[in-house]
């Protein structure tokens, strides 16, 4: 099974979405990159004119910038469409993202935008959040061992995600803490704990932000919203 085959099937389908004049966000991730390069192709071919949009990562930034993108600063205009991957995804379209580092911009991002689209294969499904991934939740640099002694007194385990030998930092001077809770923990009820913890900027629990989703399998692209 080419998985790489169903992420851009997955992305093409939710392009089809944007129609000129949109203001886009664009997410990140190896999912993401498919729908960046898409709309990018739409625009230099001049098949959609008038785009602008907000990347999420300095990595998508520099890509859609790279396919000939107007990309933006972020302000508090809505956007039209925000297309983005996820690690997890529920029956609810309840979300884990984060394990590309790059859950905060994704947040203030996507909880702009009218139409919020997922994109993904189908090894993402899930019945509950955490039965497979774990959740990125992204922590202050000082005082990061005072902050992942409180998630663990919340019923948290994990690790910091690494980069060799030193902690992976993201785009916004922060680590990631991969946390795991036990089985049927649950993440979404969860979700206000954590984010109340000292120290914790964000988790990658999206809940309630996503308004439809391409999930693709060898059998087709199926919908979900
Ligand atoms: C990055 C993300 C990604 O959308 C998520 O990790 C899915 O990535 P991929 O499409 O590579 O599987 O949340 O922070």
């Amino acid at each position: 099974m080419d998985l790489e085959a169903l992420k851009k099937d997955a992305a093409l389908r939710a392009v089809t979405f944007i129609r000129s004049g949109m203001r886009v966000g664009l997410g990140t991730g190896s999912t993401a990159k498919y729908a960046i390069e898409e709309l990018g192709r739409k625009v230099t071919s001049g098949e959609l004119t008038g785009i602008t949009a907000v990347a999420t990562s300095e990595a998508s930034d520099a890509l859609a910038r790279a396919v000939g993108i107007t990309v933006e600063d972020l302000d508090p205009r809505p956007f039209d469409v925000a297309i983005d991957g996820a690690d997890e995804i529920d029956p609810q379209l309840n979300l884990i993202k984060g394990l590309g580092g790059a859950l905060l911009r994704e947040k203030l991002v996507e909880i702009q935008a009218r139409e919020f689209i997922v994109i993904a294969d189908h090894t993402k499904i899930v019945t509950a959040l955490g039965e497979k991934a774990p959740l990125p939740i992204e922590v202050a640099q000082f005082g990061v061992v005072s902050t992942t002694e409180r998630l663990r007194a919340l019923g948290a385990t994990g690790e910091l995600r690494m980069n060799g030998d030193r902690p992976f930092v993201t785009d916004n001077g922060n680590f990631i803490f991969h946390a795991r809770f036990p089985a049927g923990h649950d993440l979404t009820a969860a979700e206000r704990s954590l984010k109340g913890t000292l120290g914790v900027v964000d988790t990658g629990l999206f809940i309630g932000m996503a308004t439809r989703a391409f999930v693709a399998a060898p059998e087709g692209v199926r919908e979900l919203h």
